[in-house]
């Protein structure tokens, strides 16, 4: 009797357990899964009235299954207005997204979407009385700078290897560092063009992702920081690199593999 008793207090909690477990397992991801399909937005006034959203939101909800609710600025992951990444114009502004939950499954998908080729013809087919009243955000690419060759060379050698050795082979002895795939300075430096390529790097892929010129780059977005540690430099920086490069031996492309 007591034996029987005893199991059955022993054997309860692990009962309970395995229940608690099994409900989570199978309503779990459910819950999770309706709050990453359900995006709560705020958009100006003007903005809505204007119609447009009733035009792109079902066909955004009917491409992902992402739902958007219309909240009230303070509750909302997403904000349309004068703040963040610009997404459209129209109304004559620019249109800008502010991502206040970055980490919502739901708001990556909206962002991806009205900033990708899909969103940007949906949101330029509404034509209410037969003319668009939005079109493309103005370009954002980085303005490309004039940059002199007479900075600081020797500033510029400890720069690359500060900032760019974790990529890139920059001098003799860091070569075979950085990441194989990854031309070497002294490559680049042999194509006749790089004076152009290093003044621009900072808007040539990879690097805007990472690179940020003050005064010259925008912020990141801030849906999209940098992924890693990211390169800051200064016009002045930038003018130190290119002094360095210049004044580095090109690779001579054309030799033999056995003259090395
Ligand atoms: C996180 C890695 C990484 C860092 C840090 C990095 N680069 Fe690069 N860079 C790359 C890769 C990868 C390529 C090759 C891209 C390609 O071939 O499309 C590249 C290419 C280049 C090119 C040639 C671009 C072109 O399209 O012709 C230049 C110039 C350059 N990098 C300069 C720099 C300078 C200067 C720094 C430091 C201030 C730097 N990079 C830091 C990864 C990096």
């Amino acid at each position: 009797m007591t034996r029987l008793t005893d199991a059955g207090t022993r054997a309860y909690p692990w009962g309970m357990l395995l229940r608690v477990l099994i409900l989570m397992f199978v309503c779990g991801p459910a819950m999770v899964l309706a709050n990453d399909r359900l995006v709560r937005m705020h958009a100006d006034a003007a903005l809505t009235d204007s119609g447009l959203l009733k035009h792109i939101l079902p066909r955004f909800t009917l491409k992902t299954q992402v739902r958007i609710e219309q909240v009230a600025r303070e509750d909302a992951h997403v904000v349309l207005g004068t703040e963040g990444r610009p997404v459209f114009t129209g109304l004559q502004r620019t249109w800008k997204i502010d991502v206040r939950a970055p980490d919502h499954p739901g708001t990556a998908k909206l962002v991806d979407w009205l900033t990708g080729d899909v969103g940007q013809r949906t949101v330029a087919s509404f034509a209410p009385d037969g003319t668009a009243l939005f079109g493309p955000p103005e370009d954002t690419a980085p303005e490309v700078v004039e940059v002199s060759l007479d900075g600081d060379a020797e500033a510029g050698h400890k720069l690359s290897r500060t900032q760019c050795s974790r990529c890139h082979a920059v001098d003799e002895a860091t070569r075979g560092w950085g990441i194989g795939s990854t031309p070497s300075f002294g490559i680049l430096r042999a194509l006749p063009d790089w004076e152009e390529r290093f003044s621009a790097f900072y808007a040539l892929n990879p690097h805007p992702a990472f690179t940020q010129i003050a005064d010259v780059t925008p912020p990141f977005p801030i849906d999209r920081p940098s992924p890693i540690a990211p390169v800051e430099l200064s016009l002045d920086d930038l003018e130190a690199l290119m002094a360095y490069v210049a004044s580095m031996p090109a690779a001579d492309l054309g030799k033999p593999l056995d003259h090395q």
